[in-house]
């Protein structure tokens, strides 16, 4: 079926500016696209943590990376009409939800401002023939039910960071009303999605307040992870299975264009939706029961306590699904940071694992 395996010669040459390259998923995507040859433009504020994987697997080689701020719509501007890129995936974020309580202003500017900018610059850019927004499962509106969360379900936000991504996809479908509607697609010839994930964890993710990182911390500096909400139910779904999802979206936006020009899942299967406390006792088993944890006693705001999404449609009507299954996904996560500590070459362990990925077949 077309859409199944990602077509490496469609990615060949092809113009695609990612803003947020220097963060988490970025650094992961321009690697893995760089492997296919294609002409990479990155647009972000500087790597977000330190360490990071972006500087630990040199993503800047080969790519043009543009150091920016995409609340500065003059400059975003001048980028795209400098670099004319084909295609836009959209990444860049504040991407925390405990952050978006201390700081709620920068979060609403970055996450729906800048995304405004971004749909903006790409309106007036006249290369552009695909942008993909990507938010996140938390921009629907939380029932704590349940079933999973269908791309037709009212968007919301507890907190300002999936409000703020509630928001984004509200501007997206606004942008793709009024001026990429579908139906003059003939016309405009530019196709507009949103992609929401879940909890992505991976190799390389140094974010704050994050399960994985936190826990990675904890083992190198030998000392017990504190943790918030064990019995919160996440999606947990290896990095490079959203991004696998966001990929095989694109190319069909640039086939067929208005025909997938909307807002779509991509999260992992029901066995992958486990609880915070579930991964503390997996991740330590594969590190020999390493991990020291405690309950985290301080007071935290709120954080949803279940999220699962629906993604039949992208199964449907896309061809992807899911390859890792969670405890592959845990193994390849120990292995990266093991090989990380060991002062390992991670630009080519972290490529390696990008083509073990591609040599899967779903599960
Ligand atoms: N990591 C997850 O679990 C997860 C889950 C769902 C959705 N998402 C979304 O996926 C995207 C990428 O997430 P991530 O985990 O890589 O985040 P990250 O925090 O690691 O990276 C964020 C990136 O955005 C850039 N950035 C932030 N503010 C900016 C600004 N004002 N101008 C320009 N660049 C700016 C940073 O420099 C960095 O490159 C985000 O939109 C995030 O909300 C992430």
């Amino acid at each position: 079926m077309e859409g199944l395996v990602m077509n490496a010669t469609f990615w060949k040459d092809r113009k695609v500016l990612i803003t947020g390259h220097t963060g988490f998923k970025g650094s992961w995507l321009s690697m893995w696209l760089k492997s296919k040859g294609t002409d990479i433009t990155g647009y972000s504020l500087l790597p977000p943590t330190n360490p990071n994987l972006f500087e630990i697997a040199d993503v800047s080689e080969k790519i043009r990376s543009v150091t920016g701020d995409i609340r500065d719509l003059t400059h975003l501007k001048t980028v795209f009409t400098q670099y004319q890129p084909e295609i836009v995936i959209h990444m860049a974020a504040q991407s925390l939800v405990r952050c978006s309580y201390d700081n709620p202003v920068e979060t609403y500017s970055a996450n729906v401002m800048g995304t405004v900018n971004v749909l903006e610059a790409a309106r007036q850019t006249d290369s552009v023939r695909v942008a993909l927004i990507i938010t996140s499962d938390k921009c629907y509106e939380n029932k704590e039910w349940i079933w999973g969360y269908r791309e037709n379900d009212p968007m919301g936000g507890h907190d300002p960071y999936s409000s703020s991504k509630g928001c984004a996809e509200l501007v997206t479908s606004a942008y793709r009303s009024s001026f990429f509607s579908n139906t003059d697609y003939p016309g405009h010839g530019v196709a507009v999605a949103s992609a929401r994930a879940g909890n992505v964890i991976g190799g390389g993710d140094w974010g704050h307040d994050r399960l994985v990182p936190d826990i990675m911390r904890a083992i190198m500096k030998d000392r017990p992870v504190a943790i918030r909400n064990p019995n919160a139910i996440r999606p947990w779904q290896h990095v490079l299975e959203p991004l696998d999802g966001y990929l095989c979206l694109v190319e069909k936006l640039w086939r067929h264009g208005s025909k997938f020009a909307e807002g779509w899942n991509f999260g992992p299967n029901d066995e992958s939706c486990r609880p915070v406390s579930w991964i503390v006792a997996n991740l330590s088993r594969l590190r020999s029961g390493s991990i020291r944890s405690e309950p985290d006693s301080a007071e935290n705001p709120h954080e949803a306590a279940y999220l699962k999404l629906d993604c039949c449609k992208a199964r449907r009507l896309l061809g992807w699904s899911p390859k890792l299954d969670l405890a592959t996904a845990l193994e390849w996560i120990v292995e990266w940071y093991r090989e990380y500590s060991q002062s390992g070459n991670m630009r080519e362990f972290s490529e390696s694992q990008i083509l073990r990925y591609e040599n899967m077949r779903q599960v």
